[in-house]
């Protein structure tokens, strides 16, 4: 098979690594990639990026599947694009249509789609221009602290909570007049809800759904959970505390309703469920929901799959899951995140990345890396993900701290506490 894979992080590099070692893979594609992807396939880039250039290297260079990263394609339409052109039809996509990845796309829609289903998740309310003043009585039925989040897709930036009603009344305001632009021009309140986070994904083919390892990610960049929010700066598979009683709840009450929900709707899914879920006490509730997979969480599910990925994918595009079986190694998988420094706030690009050669024992998956006359060097926030596989949490996170240390370029920053609270 001749695979496109669409992307450029490490969740991208972590999925290139898997797809190489399938025996169905005759050649892959990355676009735009990045430097890892680079060093194990081939990288393309669109000039310019739209679907009518992805279109027409597919049908030109013969790809039998394109496999989606990230959510901006989803959001925007690929799939339904590919479904409308007579050429591409036959050419599956992983990845949901545009009105699936609404369940990541619109947090309005998301919340109406649990509402209507009966998915545990926070207490909401939807606010406009048209029921401001309607927003002021559900805030303050609710107590701090108040979480207030713009409707559509903001760079990861959308979501803001506050501890005072004044900040909250400010922030549904500025958001509405524009903060982020028309993805703010509808805004979701929601009660807080107090617990621990953790990442479930499943495949599905919209009938039937694999779960795959959860796992948890560490998204402030200070040690100890501090600092601002970054796209995440370690992660860890599988979960102690997503024990077989949890899962369960988290499958009878989340993820079954999920399906059948989409199934209900009629909405074409074929590709990953990420839910972002709360423990609170005991119950599972679903913060958000992701038309992907997650980065970091990529770079520790992925290396836990044994089966061959390719095999997965077909079975989602050919609607078969009902009858798959995944195979999932038991080791834990932990991944420290090297960034650069200033991250997420300005830094510098440019430096050169030194002995990734001398690594040993970890999987390295690159994030923001490019080529530079020959080099290889940073060109992003999160630059390098280092997983390793382990008996122990303890044991995998040692390997990828020893290696930590070994890969240099100016400016790397590392939290040295990744699985801290586990
Ligand atoms: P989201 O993009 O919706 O996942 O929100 C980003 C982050 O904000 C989540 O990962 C949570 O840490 C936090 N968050 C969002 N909604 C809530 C909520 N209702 N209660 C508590 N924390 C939340
Ligand atoms: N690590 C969280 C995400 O991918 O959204």
């Amino acid at each position: 098979m001749k695979i496109l894979l669409i992307g450029s992080g490490g969740r991208e590099n972590a999925l290139a690594w898997k797809i190489i070692q399938s025996k169905h893979l005759t050649q892959l594609f990355v676009t735009p990639g990045n430097a890892g992807t680079g060093n194990i396939a081939i990288n393309i880039e669109f000039v310019p990026y739209s679907f009518e250039s992805i279109g027409k290297f597919v049908i030109a260079n013969k790809i039998d599947m394109v496999v989606v990263g990230p959510e901006e394609p989803l959001v925007k339409g690929l799939v339904d694009f590919f479904a409308s052109s007579e050429k591409l039809r036959s050419v599956p996509v992983i990845g949901p249509s545009k009105t699936g990845a609404m369940l990541e796309g619109s947090k309005a829609f998301a919340k109406d789609f649990m509402m209507k289903y009966g998915i545990p998740t926070a207490r909401y309310f939807r606010v406009n221009a048209s029921n401001r003043t309607e927003a002021s009585a559900f805030l303050q039925s609710l107590s701090s602290p108040y979480v207030i989040k713009a409707d559509g897709l903001a760079a990861g930036k959308g979501v803001v909570i506050v501890n005072t009603l004044q900040e909250a009344e400010n922030e549904i305001d500025a958001m509405l007049q524009g903060k982020f632009g028309q993805a703010g021009k509808e805004v979701v309140i929601e009660e807080f809800m107090k617990g621990i986070e953790l990442s479930v994904f499943v495949a599905t083919d919209g009938k039937s759904y694999v779960l795959l390892p959860e796992a948890k990610d560490y998204k402030r960049v200070g040690e100890g959970d501090t600092g601002p929010n970054t796209g995440g700066m370690g992660a860890v598979s599988p979960v102690p505390f997503a024990t077989p009683d949890f899962m369960q709840k988290v499958e009878n009450k989340i993820i079954k309703p999920t399906i059948a929900g989409l199934q209900q709707e009629g909405i074409d899914y074929k590709g990953f469920i990420f839910f972002g879920l709360m423990k609170v006490g005991d119950e599972p509730y679903v913060v958000e929901y992701n038309a992907r997979l997650g980065d970091p969480e990529t770079e520790v599910i992925i290396p836990r799959i044994k089966s061959d990925i390719l095999e997965l994918f077909l079975a989602i595009a050919n609607q078969t899951l009902d009858s798959y079986q995944l195979e999932v190694d038991r080791r834990t998988a932990a991944t420290v995140m090297l960034v650069s420094k200033g991250y997420p706030g300005h830094y510098e690009k440019g430096f050169e990345i030194n002995n990734l050669e001398n690594v040993k024992g970890s999987i390295v998956f690159h994030a923001g890396t490019t080529f530079h006359n020959g080099r290889t060097v940073t060109s992003g926030g999160r630059v390098i993900s280092i997983t390793s596989l382990g008996e122990s949490m303890k044991e995998a996170l040692e390997l990828s701290y020893k290696n930590a240390e070994i890969i240099d370029f100016q400016g790397k920053y590392y939290r040295r506490d990744i699985g801290f609270d586990l």
